[in-house]
């Protein structure tokens, strides 16, 4: 699986490190940066990795910025994107479970990197759970057009 990642100045450490822990599972990474500390604005970033899910260049994405907050809030903005903010691991199974969530935030100043990689897991592992949930998740998705 391919999954595009994304981050801002406030990341680039936890970014490096979960880009290794994934390559190290056997998951194709596409890194869109920051990869330096010079101060940067994570809506580049959380836009970047949000088209890259869309358009099906990747099938995931994962954004990193101080609190998770900005990034996901950047990305959201796109239209098909899905993305959770998450600090700890089982809202990140119930979104993919229940809502079908397709970019995944975390605060690198929130959590640490033990706690990144649980979230990580526990996302990657599950899957949508279709049915009711599929009705619901059509509802958001409807409200992209109004
Ligand atoms: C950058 O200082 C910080 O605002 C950013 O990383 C993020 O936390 C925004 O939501």
């Amino acid at each position: 699986m391919k999954i595009g990642i994304g981050n801002d100045h406030a990341a680039v450490e936890m970014k490096n490190d979960v880009v290794a822990y994934l390559e190290e599972k056997g998951y194709e990474v596409v890194n869109y940066g920051t990869d330096t500390n010079e101060s940067c604005n994570y809506p580049d970033y959380g836009e970047k990795v949000g088209r890259a899910v869309v358009s099906g260049e990747v099938e995931l994405g994962i954004l990193i910025c101080g609190t998770g907050v900005g990034i996901s809030l950047a990305a959201n903005k796109v239209k098909g994107v899905r993305a959770v903010v998450c600090s700890e691991p089982y809202s990140a199974k119930l979104s993919r479970q229940h809502n079908n969530t397709n970019v995944l935030a975390f605060g690198a100043r929130v959590i640490g990197i033990e706690m990144a990689k649980m979230i990580i897991d526990e996302w990657l592992g599950a899957e949508f759970m279709g049915g009711r949930h599929q009705t619901r998740v059509d509802m958001i998705m409807a409200i992209e057009d109004k």
